[in-house]
């Protein structure tokens, strides 16, 4: 992770002095690097780490980076990783620039190396997660959102991506077809905990992930929790909860009230449940790599998804 830091920031630089004010300000308040651990545990666990692992987890990362710069835009949030956000210091405009130049950079790190089996991974998760949010967006001006629909969002925006760390990962060292495939499957349940684990921390009163609780209803998005809880509530408890969601963007009094309903009907534990499940297959994905050390490390990191505090 040490040497990454150095690829990583050296890959970002820019000579548009604006560029290089706004790349700083990201590499300074970086995120738990979840992504680029993955890309290299899944590349360990197939081989040796080298240059080719080292610019798929910088390209990942660069590509996290520009979805949540963009997400901030397109979620109006103005805090992240606990500081502000692009779109708050700068502008959606220059937020919007920003996270194009971190995709194109991205782009050509990998590109200038031949690699195109990382471009095209990558790239097939960039599609899936712009297709995933236009999803989200189209399905909560409706307020219509049910499990399934929740699940295929999850899966294409968030777990996507993670999808093409395990991948990127194993093609970097030279894993076959057959092995790349096994690690998409780990990737896909790593992810779709990894989100659930996510949305539960908008129904907490304080969280620590440096963004702010709340939100989600506030924004009028429909996560595994409310989507549980109205599933079960009577019809006249769902008329007032529909009522309050609808209000919930200009009236924090309303979002409190579904909080706590979604508290007291069991959504939250449901949501858990469903997120340990994922757990545990994740889990039972690593049983043929026995005791190899970045497999015992894949499974540490299984239960960080979901036991994480950020
Ligand atoms: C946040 O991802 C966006 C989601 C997919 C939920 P992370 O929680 O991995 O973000 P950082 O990089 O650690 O801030
Ligand atoms: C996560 O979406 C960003 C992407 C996966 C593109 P959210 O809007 O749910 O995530 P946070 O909670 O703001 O990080
Ligand atoms: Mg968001
Ligand atoms: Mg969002």
């Amino acid at each position: 992770m040490a040497e990454f830091e150095q690829v990583f920031r050296k890959a970002l630089s820019s000579k548009v002095g604006l560029l290089d004010r706004i790349t700083h300000y990201l590499v300074r308040r970086k995120g738990k690097q979840l992504r680029p651990m993955l890309v290299f545990l899944s590349a360990k666990l197939h081989g040796t780490i080298g240059p080719t692992t080292h610019r798929g987890a910088s390209f990942i990362e660069m590509i996290h980076t520009a979805t949540l710069v963009h997400d901030d835009v397109v979620d109006d949030s103005y805090y992240r990783r606990g500081f502000l956000s692009l779109n708050a210091l700068w502008k959606n405009k220059i937020a919007v620039l920003v996270g194009d130049y971190l995709l194109a950079k991205g782009q050509l790190l990998v590109t200038g190396a031949g690699e195109f089996q990382t471009l095209e991974l990558v790239s097939e998760a960039v599609r899936e997660m712009s297709e995933g949010e236009l999803l989200q967006i189209e399905k909560a001006r409706r307020l219509d959102i049910d499990e399934a629909v929740y699940y295929e969002i999850i899966r294409q925006k968030t777990a996507s991506l993670i999808t093409a760390c395990c991948a990127v990962g194993a093609s970097s060292v030279g894993a076959g077809e057959e092995s790349i495939a096994w690690m998409k499957q780990l990737g896909y349940e790593l992810g779709m905990a990894f989100q659930i684990k996510d949305d539960l921390f908008d129904y907490e009163r304080i969280n620590k992930t440096g963004k702010p609780s709340g939100i989600d209803i506030k924004e009028q998005k429909m996560t595994l929790p409310l989507i549980r809880a109205l599933s079960e509530a009577g019809s006249a408890d769902k008329r007032r909860l529909m009522r309050s969601i609808r209000s919930g963007n200009n009236d924090p009094g309303e979002v409190s009230k579904v909080l706590a309903f979604v508290w007291e009907s069991g959504g939250v534990k449901y949501a858990e449940d469903v997120m340990n499940q994922h757990r545990a297959k994740a889990s039972a994905l690593l049983d043929p790599y026995g005791d190899h050390p970045a497999a015992e490390a894949l499974r540490q990191l299984a239960d960080f998804v979901v036991e994480r505090d950020r």
